[in-house]
């Protein structure tokens, strides 16, 4: 899914800029890939680009790349941290989906072993590129906001994802809706306010997938921060498929400065569209995500956060490698890790350990888990 509605064109945009070259795209079976290739949206918007399938194993694929090019890992949670060792043991640069792993230890291994070797590596959280992000980011910074005190986070899926490849993953043994979205949320409230997170309790709701799996389909979750603060995070494969836009989100801070309060109030899903198509339909589209748009040149331009939280990665990964020595690519990665925009293992790795907590919490009904940074 992510790889047709955000990664694909993305890489498929900075190839038609000549800073990437071939693409080679690996999955399960060749038929997701025939799926792939042939999508409307991709033929129409990059007439002539390509990629070349790969059926078997993802590591014969990254062995037979030559080092220091650019792996891309969209496949399922549990499933990243084998994927992103094998492509750093072959000295390649990574650009991850979210979460990056399951555990932190994990995600400490993987900066190591980065920095060891002088390879970037960045997570894919692109709401950090949604420009109000960067706006709060920097008047909370500027302590125009005062000091984050009580805030509510939402991210609800369409009801539809449940028939997707989601039900033969998203099960309760691997992972649950906080998980897999609300981490979103808790990486932006960081992004913003540069606290961080010290216990979590998450409470999920089991339900069930037309397959018949189970998965925590609803969930609950309370972040308390490093100031005391408390985040509530709702997640859901529950939004009601009949509602407008492709989902609902967004994230209400409430802070406090001297003797006046501070408000963030930013609504994620309704944007100011509302579009009838006289077929009938109603939606409220995103402008702000992921579009293309026709701006001349031929085909279509993917325009959005998504697309450029994917290109300010590869460019980190081009700038890296261009550094040239091991000491000066290991001198320009701890540059961004400090700068902190794009998110890298070394420092946005409380993720990690709100996703460790979280799957400790709700597998235990949701008792608060305090989280120990090592
Ligand atoms: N908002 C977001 O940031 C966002 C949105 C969607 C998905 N994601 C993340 O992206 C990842 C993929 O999600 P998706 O919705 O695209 O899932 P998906 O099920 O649509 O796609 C997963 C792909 O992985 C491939 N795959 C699975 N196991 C493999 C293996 N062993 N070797 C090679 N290929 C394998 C499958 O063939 C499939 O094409 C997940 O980690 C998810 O959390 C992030």
């Amino acid at each position: 899914m992510i790889t047709h509605d955000q990664l694909l064109p993305s890489l498929y945009q900075i190839q038609r800029q000549r800073r990437i070259g071939e693409i080679t795209i690996c999955a399960l079976n060749l038929q997701i890939l025939e799926t792939l290739a042939a999508s409307p949206t991709l033929c129409r918007a990059f007439r002539g680009h390509s990629f070349r399938p790969f059926a078997d194993h993802y590591a014969e694929m990254i062995a037979a790349m030559p080092p220091r090019n650019i792996v891309v890992v969209a496949v399922p949670d549990q499933l990243h941290y084998e994927v992103i060792m094998t492509a750093l043991r072959h000295d390649q640069h990574v650009l991850a989906v979210k979460p990056l792993v399951l555990q932190h230890s994990q995600a400490v291994e993987i900066a190591g072993e980065a920095h060891r070797r002088g390879l970037a590596i960045g997570i894919d959280y692109h709401k950090r590129f949604d420009d109000r992000s960067l706006m709060a980011r920097r008047d909370y910074r500027q302590g125009l906001f005062g000091e984050f005190r009580l805030g509510s986070a939402c991210l609800l899926e369409k009801w539809y994802y449940r028939h997707s490849n989601f039900q033969n993953w998203m099960t309760l043994e691997n992972s649950d809706a906080f998980t897999y979205i609300g981490c979103h949320y808790v990486d932006l409230v960081h992004f913003i306010t540069g606290l961080l997170p010290t216990a979590v309790s998450v409470y999920g709701i089991p339900d069930t997938f037309p397959n018949g799996r189970e998965g925590y389909l609803w969930t609950d979750a309370r972040v308390i921060w490093s100031n005391g603060a408390c985040l509530n995070v709702q997640n859901a494969l529950g939004f009601p498929d009949a509602a407008p836009g492709g989902n609902t989100q967004g994230l209400v801070m409430y802070s406090k400065g001297g003797d006046t309060g501070g408000l963030v109030f930013h609504s994620d899903q309704y944007r100011g569209l509302k579009y009838c198509y006289v077929s009938g339909a109603y939606t409220e589209p995103s402008p702000d995500y992921f579009q293309y748009v026709d701006i001349g040149g031929g085909g279509l331009t993917p325009v959005g956060y998504g697309y450029r939280s994917v290109e300010r990665i590869i460019a980190n990964c081009i700038k890296v490698e261009e550094a040239g020595s091991l000491e000066a690519r290991q001198r320009m990665l701890k540059q961004i890790d400090d700068e902190g925009i794009v998110a890298t293992p070394a420092n946005s790795s409380y993720n990690e350990l709100v996703v460790e907590a979280g799957r400790a919490s709700i597998l235990s009904g949701g008792r608060l888990v305090e989280i120990q940074y090592p």
